[in-house]
């Protein structure tokens, strides 16, 4: 029997599986709209704010005014690109922290506004959950339990995944997070924000020739302080009887820090593999868009018999197409919020 009522819209679309998701992530200094018609991805736009790059970082202030211009036009976007109107929508989710409380903002207030408009429901959602959960987008897709190794701008983590809604850190770094070591050590060569993508493009062309320290800490925690800090006195040492040195060793420098950034991660990972002897695993973050990581990582997934999942390039950077596909799964679980929901900068996991 039909039964014209919002509820009952929502559950038969359930049951013709089609429940377009419009997802929002805004929790940096990108701003990403994404359709979903179920676990589909149908449209996936990323406005990414160039404005910092001047400035060496993302200035917060900066960053939510322009989430504030580009959040319409993303979204707007988003559903043209999907081919389906707002009115077609069963659900919203958003980035709900952690992140800049700014950004945020912008995103949470955008998708309390409009799921309030449409009487649909309002789903928040972990911006790491985020990032593991873009292994659901394409195939091949990992097998539950299975190791997370999530590496980007403000986080390094290994999570135990035991199923799209439970998940457990089993160790984190203590301080700089893989994405900002890229960042910072590049600074001190000289190099644009965000620094990664371009350490990455140079070390393809140089020799890891240089060493640097790799810190050593307790069980399966990481730490980058140590590693920034003997750049910069290397640096200073050489600087101070070659003011060229820099430039002269570009290339090589780049390919030794990625190469000792990568030896800290990979030391930790294979060593959570044996103890738990999880044989699936994946990398996840905007720094599992390293080749050198990606690359280093399919060899040792040979060497120690493991599974490597390694997500398409698109959705290692922030994007909302990663926030659908989290989304969905509580949608599916009919997990949602009410429209009380506030953003958190320090969501917990
Ligand atoms: N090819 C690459 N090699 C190394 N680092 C990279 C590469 N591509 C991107 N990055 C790094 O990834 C980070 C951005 O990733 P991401 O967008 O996931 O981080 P974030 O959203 O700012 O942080 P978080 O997800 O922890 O909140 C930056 O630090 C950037 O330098
Ligand atoms: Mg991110």
């Amino acid at each position: 029997m039909l039964v014209y009522d919002k509820t009952n819209i929502l559950i038969l679309r359930k049951k013709n599986f089609m429940s377009y998701i419009l997802a929002i992530e805004s929790s940096c200094d990108d701003t990403s709209a994404a359709v979903l018609r179920d676990e589909k991805i149908l449209s996936n736009i990323i406005i990414t704010q160039k404005e910092h790059e001047q400035y060496g970082g993302v200035i917060p202030e900066m960053a939510s005014r322009q989430h504030y211009s580009n959040i319409d036009s993303a979204v707007d976007k988003a559903l043209k690109v999907a081919g389906i109107d707002k009115s077609e929508i069963a659900a919203i989710a958003v980035t709900q922290g952690p992140g800049l409380l700014g950004s945020l903002l912008v995103g949470v207030s955008f998708a309390k506004g409009l799921s309030l408009v449409l009487d649909v429901p309002l789903i928040g959602v972990h911006h790491m959950h985020g990032h593991i959960l873009a292994h659901f987008i394409d195939e091949p897709k990992p097998r539950f339990p299975f190791l997370c190794l999530t590496v980007s701008g403000g986080h390094t983590q290994l999570v135990k995944v035991l199923s799209p809604l439970q998940m457990e850190i089993l160790g984190q770094t203590i301080d700089d997070a893989a994405g900002e070591a890229f960042d910072k050590v590049g600074k001190l060569l000289g190099l644009p924000y965000p620094a990664g993508p371009i350490i990455d493009q140079l070390a393809k062309e140089g020799k890891p020739l240089f060493d640097f320290a790799i810190a050593n800490v307790a069980d399966f925690n990481f730490s980058f302080s140590g590693f920034k800090t003997s750049v910069l006195y290397f640096l200073q040492k050489e600087v101070a009887k070659n003011p060229n040195f820099i430039t002269e060793n570009l290339k090589d420098l780049c390919a030794s820090v990625q190469h000792i950034i990568v030896k800290t991660l990979e030391i930790k990972l294979i060593k959570l593999i044996k103890q738990t002897n999880i044989k699936e695993v994946a990398i996840a973050g905007g720094v599992a868009a390293n080749s050198g990581l990606r690359g280093r990582l399919q060899e040792l997934s040979r060497l120690h018999d493991f599974n490597l999942y390694i997500p398409d390039l698109q959705y290692c950077t922030d994007n909302a197409a990663m926030i659908g596909m989290a989304g969905y799964f509580k949608y599916k679980a009919g997990i949602f919020e009410s429209h009380e929901m506030t953003p958190d900068p320090r969501l917990v996991f």
